[in-house]
């Protein structure tokens, strides 16, 4: 397959506000306000292991739109991170559908899912996954270059979103030279280099205190405020509640989907209310 004849042929390097030019039929929602991020139609995953299959993703409805700030909660087991690898295409689905601004990706291949993400999709997970080896600036300017950014607009970008995390001065440090809260901040600024249409973020403060945790959901609601679309797996109720929706996911399904605070969808939503209250 050629490299770049992939997916990213009906949009431009920056994806925030594609309108989705393909949308995806049969509708609950449908003229409903902006085409959808995600939509996900019965969404299935089966791991099969050691012992008994496990059926993690038993058929997951799902509609995230542009700007929204969803959280996944659920206890352990429950399936989010499976979900959420489905939504990345880092698993792939036994059944189901999935959309990402409105293109059916749930049949791409792997090199296909590959220039996708680097375009369009940000990932944070539990632990940092920084390359130990290279400094913080080449950990955050490697997936530009890797999207094709020439290397003095890897290093603007760089420059900028590590002013913006507070790692100014950090950018020659290893990886290992830096706190755990810190190792977090270098991957959410490696997620977000290619300002990607989607970030999914699963247990993003898992490993830190509470002062580490605080930092993260600080960041990701300000990037939220300025419409960054974001899916977030995490256990934390306080993380939960920075979210303007959450998903409660229970064996596999989705037991429960509500809007918190009250506001409809909207990137402002309610979020910087909850955030004084916890500061
Ligand atoms: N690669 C795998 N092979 C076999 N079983 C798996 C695999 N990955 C996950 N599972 C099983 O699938 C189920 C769902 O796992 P998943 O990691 O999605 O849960 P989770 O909700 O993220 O849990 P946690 O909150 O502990 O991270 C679990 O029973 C898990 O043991
Ligand atoms: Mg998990």
């Amino acid at each position: 397959m050629s490299h770049d004849a992939a997916s990213g042929d009906r949009r431009g390097p920056d994806t925030a506000s594609v309108p989705g030019p393909d949308p995806a039929p049969g509708a609950a929602d449908a003229g409903h306000g902006s085409a959808p991020i995600v939509r996900a139609q019965g969404l299935t995953k089966t791991h099969h292991g050691e012992g008994a299959p496990v059926h993690a993703v038993r058929g997951v409805d799902l509609t995230v739109r542009p700007g929204e700030f969803v959280a996944v909660t659920g206890p352990s087991g429950a399936g989010k991170s499976t979900l959420l690898h489905l939504i990345g295409g880092l698993q792939r689905p036994d059944s189901g559908k999935l959309w990402l601004d409105g293109q059916r990706v749930d049949e791409y291949r792997e090199a296909r899912w590959a220039v996708l993400r680097r375009r369009s999709i940000g990932v944070v997970f539990q632990f940092f996954n920084l390359v130990s080896n290279l400094t913080v600036a080449d950990n955050v300017e490697l997936p530009a270059l890797l999207a094709g950014a020439s290397p003095k607009a890897a290093r603007e970008s760089r420059a900028e979103l590590l002013a913006e995390l507070g790692l100014e001065g950090r950018e020659k440090s290893m990886p290992g030279e830096l706190s755990g809260g810190e190792q977090q901040r270098v991957a959410l600024a490696r997620a977000l280099v290619n300002h990607p249409a989607l970030l999914l973020a699963d247990e993003p403060a898992g490993s830190l205190d509470s002062k580490g945790t605080r930092e993260v959901l600080r960041l990701l609601s300000r990037f939220h405020q300025r419409g960054q679309t974001i899916l977030m797996v995490t256990h934390d109720a306080r993380m939960a509640s920075a979210a303007d929706r959450v998903i409660s996911f229970f064996d596999g399904r989705i037991a429960d989907d509500a809007q918190l605070g009250g506001g409809h969808r909207g990137p402002a939503g309610g979020v910087s209310g909850v955030l004084e209250l916890k500061e």
